[in-house]
């Protein structure tokens, strides 16, 4: 941190002080630290480095001819997924296809591959959205506070992931590596991800598919407004689909329980 006189090192800081600079960095977005000795990034360096000769990056793709601007090809990530999901034929052999799968960046900010928790052989299966901070620890899909909510829900009308058979749940994301900031996942993402989620529910083989907030069901369904879709049933990769609201979008507005609870009947009331 600069100060009036320099730089202020954290032993010449008080409690307040600390406590203010680390609210302000959590503010801006900041969820975790990635080094243990902080980096001061104001310190000259001895001697300035020198400038390496480097040569011209080679061109992607032969300049184009006038009249012919073709735009510069690269390996399309979305037949990358769809070949790769395709070839997999088991939901082991998906996990390692996805676990390899490097089109997507979000791969590289995240600490895991979340693919799925739950009984595979489940009639139900849940579709969320994205991993969040507490996901990419731990692998696994919702185990944080939403997660937590989830499984509270689907316990009411005798669900568990930990239950196999009849009473069990599956459960995954459109997405299986963390965004950054947990922002929302941008177009192209969710088209390279989509082979992988088709395949994951051919495999999975679930009666029905239960679609958790927007996002899954933009994906699956190409519709938004959860408000709208939420309590209908609609039909996704061949199989009754349910759009439910998300748990997150509970614990901001707990009186849309109401409308869960009433979700959570209808999709006990198709499974006797
Ligand atoms: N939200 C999701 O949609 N999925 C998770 O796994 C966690 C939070």
């Amino acid at each position: 941190m600069i100060g009036g006189m320099g730089i202020l090192t954290v032993d010449d800081m008080d409690f307040d002080a600390l406590h203010a600079a680390l609210a302000w960095q959590v503010e801006l977005g900041v969820t975790e630290a990635i080094g243990d000795v902080p980096v001061d990034r104001y310190e000259t360096p001895a001697e300035a480095p020198k400038v390496a000769a480097v040569a011209p990056p080679a061109p992607l793709a032969a300049p184009p001819t006038a009249g012919h601007a073709a735009p510069v090809q690269g390996p399309d990530p979305v037949a990358i997924a769809r070949d790769a999901a395709g070839r997999a034929p088991d939901l082991a052999a998906l996990r390692a296809a996805l676990a390899d799968f490097d089109g997507c960046e979000l791969k590289r900010g995240a600490r895991n591959t979340v693919f799925a928790d739950g009984a595979p052989g489940a009639r139900v299966m849940v579709i969320g959205e994205a991993p969040g901070r507490d996901e990419d620890i731990a692998g696994k899909p919702f185990v944080g506070r939403a997660g937590q909510l989830l499984d509270r829900m689907f316990d009411a009308i005798g669900m568990q992931r930990t239950a196999e058979g009849r009473d069990g749940l599956y459960i995954t994301n459109i997405l299986p590596w963390r965004p950054p900031q947990n922002r929302d996942p941008e177009p192209a993402e969710i088209a390279m991800m989509l082979p992988f989620v088709e395949r994951h529910v051919e495999l999975a083989n679930p009666e029905i598919l239960v679609l958790m907030g927007n996002i899954s069901c933009h994906a699956l369904l190409g519709r938004k407004g959860i408000t709208r879709l939420r309590g209908a049933w609609a039909e996704a990769l061949n199989r009754p689909a349910l759009p439910m609201f998300h748990p997150a979008y509970l614990l901001r507005n707990p009186l849309a329980k109401r409308e869960a609870w009433h979700d959570l009947l209808m999709l006990q009331a198709r499974l006797r």
